[in-house]
């Protein structure tokens, strides 16, 4: 199976392919928000020191699975630990990309609204009410669910041709034009008026922000960004080539996922300081209703930079929300294609027929679903709780203690040096972080999150 089932063709592929699934909506509107929430500098400094010792190290791992067993991540797991509970990670890789890919066509669909309605001169009328133009939009049974459709159907488009001729030729392109896009809104941003206070907003260090919340967050924020355990990145390490620097690849990664976010910081912050009387605030609210009212009148004096600079902004969110939906439809369809064989395009058929069957009912979960409930949550808020609350946390310390105390350390060793071809001077570091110090972390985190959702308790 292994020798037909593909390859990424280049390193820069590989790189590219991996930074496309890492970077998405996580760091355009989650990471700015919480960075303005958690004392800014103070941080990011707390981000990098969890990227760096939770989730390299993580990432590093899933590259190792996925490169040694060159299949998907449920069979990789089996044929590594056959017989072995362990095996449950990977199923449950797979069951996590099915569950977020039904709900993140959804909101990928909403950007690809935006950038169209942006394009269309829509959201160029400043005495508009955009916070009721977002709600009209997503309760309307139709509409949302057509684009949702549209994104669906790109992607599927995509994983049909494979992973070098649709994966990674996608992502060639795809990448280095969000990095483009990304350079003129910064430029733009910072030639405004009042967009100091932005920056200082961003990177004045505020230590007396900085509780055990706010690590809790960091960890979250590092693990939602860097796609890690959802068995996309396993996945696509399947495909990497055996002279492929799995080390190098993981800070390529972390490093440009690290870099978006942060740039993308310094496009919204400068915007949202320039406009008196808005304040910052997280998620949706942000992007998709403070926004289009912050371009409005940020840019008034030349109306004609505004427009542009709104469509380029939300064609960025897409880009990055296609590239992440591209990796999350893989998993899926690399399972059924190969551990129930059938053909490639089977598989991509019947992922996003049911993918995009529930995803209409997330997407209608807005609107005339919206009294229907699971646990006190609309259908698609659950969709998104249960991999990011439950089902994420507990596959990161599954993948770690995995990695950490059942993998064989040589195989092991010789995965990360290719066979002794490459040095790897970290590497008691690296078991010594698996075995105790990312569990422990995570854990952490898991049970102060169940907590506070299921009684309410705050431990900070
Ligand atoms: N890493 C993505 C982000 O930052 C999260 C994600 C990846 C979501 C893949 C879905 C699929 O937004």
């Amino acid at each position: 199976m292994s020798e037909n089932r593909g390859n990424f063709g280049s390193k820069l592929g590989v790189v590219l392919a991996s930074a496309g699934s890492a970077v998405g909506l996580g760091n355009i509107w989650r990471f700015p928000t919480e960075v303005g929430n958690n004392g800014g500098a103070a941080f990011i400094l707390l981000y990098l020191v969890c990227v760096l010792f939770i989730g390299m190290p993580i990432m590093i791992s899933e590259f190792v699975i996925g490169r040694h067993t060159h299949a998907n991540t449920a069979t990789a797991y089996q044929k590594l630990a056959p017989g072995k509970w362990w095996r449950v990670q990977g199923g449950m890789g797979v069951l996590v990309a099915f569950i977020i890919m039904c709900y993140y066509s959804v909101i990928s669909g909403w950007t690809l609204y935006y950038a169209y309605a942006s394009l269309a001169g829509m959201l160029s009328d400043g005495s508009m009410d955009f916070i009721v133009f977002f709600s009209d939009f997503v309760s309307n049974p139709v509409l949302p669910v057509c684009f949702a459709v549209l994104v669906m159907a790109m992607v599927h488009a995509i994983i049909v041709r494979g992973v070098q001729g649709g994966i990674e030729k996608f992502s060639k392109v795809m990448m280095p034009m969000l990095l483009l896009i990304i350079c003129v809104l910064m430029v733009c941003a910072f030639s405004l008026p009042g967009s100091s206070a932005g920056l200082s907003f961003l990177l004045k260090p505020d230590f007396s922000k900085v509780t055990p919340a706010t690590f809790l967050s960091a960890i979250g924020q590092a693990f939602f960004s860097l796609s890690l355990a959802m068995g996309c990145l396993c996945t696509y390490a399947s495909y990497f080539r055996d002279d492929t620097n799995l080390v190098k690849t993981a800070a390529s990664v972390s490093v440009i996922d690290t870099m978006v976010a942060l740039l993308s910081g310094f496009i919204i912050f400068p915007a949202v300081f320039s406009v008196p009387g808005v304040e910052p605030e997280a998620g949706p609210g942000l992007v998709f209703m403070s926004l289009p009212y912050v371009f409005t009148q940020a840019f008034h004096a030349l109306p004609w930079v505004g427009y542009i600079f709104s469509f380029l902004f939300y064609v960025l969110l897409f880009l990055a929300a296609l590239t992440s939906a591209i990796s999350i439809h893989e998993p899926v369809t690399a399972y059924l294609h190969e551990a129930h064989s059938m053909s490639r395009k089977k598989a991509a058929w019947c992922v996003s027929v049911v993918c995009m069957t529930l995803g209409v009912f997330c997407s209608l979960s807005n609107g005339v679903l919206s009294d229907f409930k699971i646990f006190g949550l609309t259908l698609i808020d659950a969709f998104d709780a249960l991999p990011s609350k439950i089902l994420l946390p507990v596959g990161g310390i599954i993948i770690s203690l995995f990695t950490g105390w059942y993998l064989d350390k040589k195989l092991l060793y010789d995965e990360l040096t290719n066979n002794g071809h490459l040095r790897f001077p970290f590497f008691k570091v690296y078991v010594f972080l698996l075995r105790w110090i990312i569990p422990v972390a995570i854990g952490f985190v898991f049970v102060a999150e169940m907590l506070k959702t299921l009684f309410g308790i705050e431990l900070f």
